[in-house]
C-alpha cells in the first residue's frame, strides 16, 4: 500500500494522553509514514516539536496560535513561537486563521493575530496552515493584503468550486478532512473531486472530525486512508494514484523528507 501523510492531526493534544505511541505506531504500521502536528498556542506547538523530536523522520511539528486562543498571542508568546518556528523539525507556522462561527476570541484580534503570524511565516520561511470557518471573504482579503509569496494550505478546506478557486488563484493547497466523506457534503466532494490533482492534501484533524464509518469516535491519524480512498472514488481514479500524489504535494509544501525507509511495526 503507497504511503500517506496526514498533514493534519494533533496527537499532542491530551486526547491522546493514555495511547499516543500507539496511536503513533499503528499510523505507521498502516502505511500512514508521515504527519504534520500544528500547535493550537505556545504550549501545544511545543508539544508537537518534542513529539517531532521523538519520531524523526515520521512526525513534523508546526508552530502557531488558533483563532480560538488568538487572545494568547502576546509580544511574548510571539517571540517564542519565532523561536519554535526556526527548529528544523517544525515545518510550517500554524495552525492560524480567522473562525467567525465559534468566535471564541474578538474578530479584531483574529485579524492581528493571523497578519503578525504571516509576518512570522515570511521571516522563517515556512508555509503557512489556515483554519477558515464562516470567514472566508475576510481570509482572502487577509491573504491579499498581507501575504503575497506566502505558501500554505486551507486546512479542513469546507467550501464551494468559487471558494476553492480563489485558494488556488493564492497559490495555496487545499486540505480534505473527514467532512469529505459526510452524504450530505456533496458540494464539498464536488471540490474534491473537481480540484487539480497537485494541488490537493489529505488529513484527518484528529481527534476532531473522523470519517465515515468512524463519525463522532475519536479521529486519529490512521483514519486518513479512509478520507483519501473517498476521495480517490470520488474522482475515479486508483487509490494507489491519490496517495502518491497527495504525499508528493504534502512533502513539495511542507519540504519533508523521505520518511525512514525500514519502520517496524513490531518494535
Ligand atoms: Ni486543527
Amino acid at each position: 500500500m503507497p504511503a500517506l501523510v496526514d498533514t493534519h492531526t494533533h496527537v499532542q493534544m491530551r486526547q491522546f494522553a493514555a495511547d499516543r505511541a500507539a496511536v503513533i505506531r499503528a499510523a505507521l504500521a498502516d502505511g500512514v509514514t508521515r504527519m504534520v502536528v500544528p500547535g493550537v498556542d505556545v504550549s501545544t506547538s511545543r508539544d508537537a516539536l518534542a513529539l517531532a523530536r521523538e519520531w524523526p523522520g515520521h512526525v513534523f511539528a508546526a508552530a502557531g496560535t488558533h483563532p480560538h486562543d488568538a487572545a494568547t498571542l502576546t509580544d511574548e508568546a510571539l517571540v517564542e513561537l519565532r523561536a519554535l518556528a526556526h527548529e528544523p523539525e517544525v515545518v510550517a507556522v500554524g495552525e492560524i486563521g480567522l473562525d467567525y462561527y465559534r468566535d471564541l476570541s474578538p474578530r479584531g484580534v483574529q485579524r492581528e493575530a493571523i497578519v503578525r503570524q504571516f509576518a512570522l511565516a515570511r521571516e522563517v520561511d515556512r508555509p503557512v496552515i489556515l483554519h477558515n470557518r464562516e470567514s472566508h471573504a475576510d481570509m482572502i482579503t487577509l491573504l491579499k493584503a498581507h501575504a503575497q509569496g506566502l505558501r500554505g494550505v486551507f486546512h479542513c478546506f469546507i467550501g464551494d468550486r468559487q471558494m476553492a478557486r480563489e485558494a488556488l488563484d493564492l497559490g495555496f493547497y487545499l486540505s480534505f478532512a473527514g467532512p469529505v466523506t459526510y452524504p450530505k457534503n456533496t458540494e464539498l466532494a464536488d471540490v474534491a473531486a473537481w480540484a487539480p490533482l497537485d494541488r490537493i492534501l489529505v488529513e484527518t484533524d484528529a481527534p476532531y472530525l473522523a470519517p465515515q464509518p468512524f463519525r463522532g469516535k475519536r479521529n486519529e491519524p490512521r483514519h486518513v486512508a479512509l478520507t483519501a480512498r473517498h476521495i480517490a472514488g470520488l474522482r475515479g481514479i486508483p487509490f494507489e494514484e491519490l496517495a502518491r500524489a497527495t504525499s508528493r504535494n504534502a512533502a513539495t509544501l511542507f519540504h519533508l523528507p523521505d520518511a525512514p525507509a525500514a519502520f517496524d511495526s513490531a518494535e
